[in-house]
């Protein structure tokens, strides 16, 4: 098929765009790729492990990967490079390193030890006359990456990686770093807000965890706060599972080592700092890669509370309505006695249950839903997980497992000892 004729076909089927090959002095076996959303192209030597494949001792194995995020409809997708060779991958003639991973812009030409020239052809901004998209040369989304502010050394750019209710989250960079930063921009927030959002900034930079967003900076201009953080690339949890208008199921043996990072990051919380996250849910847990296996981190503490004792409890009515605890509901009631940490570990049993089921138990803000009857129908995964699920989702606080409890039940601790090997890898593998 005609270079042309291909790449013809790639845009009609493709919704994000497409990288082509421009020159190459050995042989590969593409000419063209579409990337559709939530895709992962892996270039390298070998035939196993790539989609692209140079034929030269000069490429790695595995060379770099390529893969796009889609936040939601709204946000135009990002696309990610990660080089993966010692020897190195440049972009637009810059050489990125092993290990970096940057945003890929339209027409940016991707090399491979100067013998494969790729150029990434963003299409999902076009307005698709067939024509028009064919002669890509047109400097489509040069706008993605001009800077919208500056504070301090920090810039923030234009390019959004994701929102939420309370804020705008998007990549920024530091001279001092040659690494890409998140940067989320909570704007015009009121006085009520800033008291909160000082107590959330100061909690933040004391938090250190493998599996917890890690802030590096803080700054309030204005009535505009900007946190910056690690940039994680792989996109959200709900946004992996996204499949159209529904949700996927993941497979057990990936949502259990998702379930475990989690855990360690609660353990941190709960048991070390005596903070409550109260916002645990799919959004607020970040992948480092869309792919089974991958390190996750959690984020948003926009409604974290630290308390003073491991006894006290709080009243303030936060989280989102699907994931809420009954306590909390219940806590509106001035007679009642408050919730504590538990409630994180109500919202992980939400989580894991739409995770295994592709169901949210709680969707229609139902707390009468017999959760027991959904979970027994799932005939694909383990009892010891339904099990599990169960003891997160008890309405008594006392019988509802702690994170203390989930570590040491019987899906963890028979599992435990691959859990823990993949864990080591993956914590070892982050940003050099
Ligand atoms: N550090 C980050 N790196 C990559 N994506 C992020 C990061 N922080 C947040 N996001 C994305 O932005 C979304 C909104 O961010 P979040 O902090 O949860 O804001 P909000 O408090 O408004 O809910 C998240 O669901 C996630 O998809
Ligand atoms: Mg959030």
């Amino acid at each position: 098929m005609s270079n042309t004729l291909s790449l013809l076909l790639c845009i009609m089927i493709c919704s994000i765009g497409v990288l082509e090959l421009v020159s190459s002095d050995v042989k590969t076996n593409r000419l063209v790729i579409p990337i559709d959303q939530h895709d992962i192209i892996r270039i390298g030597r070998s035939k196993q492990l790539c989609d692209i494949i140079i034929n030269s001792i000069r490429v790695s194995l595995l060379h770099c990967m390529i893969w796009s995020v889609k936040f939601d409809k709204d946000t135009p997708a990002l696309v990610y490079i990660k080089d993966m060779a010692l020897n190195g991958t440049t972009v637009n003639g810059e050489m990125l390193g092993k290990g970096t991973t940057r945003v890929l812009e339209n027409l940016d030409t991707i090399e491979i030890q100067s013998l494969v020239q790729i150029v990434w052809k963003r299409l999902d901004e076009l307005e698709i006359d067939l024509g028009l998209a064919l002669d890509i040369d047109m400097d489509i989304d040069r706008r993605l990456f001009s800077h919208v502010a500056k504070v301090l050394d920090w810039t923030i750019t234009n390019t959004i990686v994701g929102s939420g209710s309370y804020g705008t989250i998007y990549v920024g960079h530091n001279s001092r770093y040659s690494t890409l930063f998140a940067v989320k921009v909570i704007r015009n927030y009121s006085s009520d807000a800033r008291k909160r959002i000082i107590h959330e900034s100061q909690l933040l930079t004391k938090i250190c965890h493998p599996n917890i967003i890690k802030v590096h900076d803080t700054h309030v201009r204005g009535s505009h706060l900007y946190i910056m953080e690690d940039l994680i690339c792989g996109g959200d949890l709900f946004s992996y599972l996204s499949n159209g208008t529904k949700l996927r199921t993941l497979p057990e043996s990936e949502t259990i080592f998702i379930i475990y990072q989690l855990l360690q990051a609660l353990d941190y919380l709960h048991n070390h700092l005596n903070v409550l996250h109260r916002d645990i849910k799919l959004d607020n847990v970040l992948l480092d890669l869309p792919v089974p296996g991958s390190r996750v981190y959690l984020c948003d503490f926009g409604t974290a509370k630290q308390l003073s004792s491991t006894l006290q409890r709080t009243r303030t009515v936060v989280g989102t309505a699907e994931y809420l605890a009954p306590e909390i509901f219940n806590s509106i009631e001035s007679t009642c006695s408050g919730y504590n940490n538990k409630c994180d570990m109500w919202a992980l049993g939400v989580m894991l249950c739409i995770m295994l089921s592709g169901i949210s138990p709680f969707a229609r803000d139902d707390h009468h839903t017999n959760h027991m009857l959904l979970i027994d129908g799932f005939a694909h995964i383990s009892k010891q997980s339904k099990n599990f699920v169960k003891r997160l989702l008890y309405f008594d606080i006392r019988k509802r497992m702690s994170v203390t409890d989930c570590l040491k039940h019987v899906w963890i601790t028979g599992n435990e000892k691959r859990l823990a090997s993949k864990y080591s890898k993956v914590c070892q593998v982050r940003k050099k």
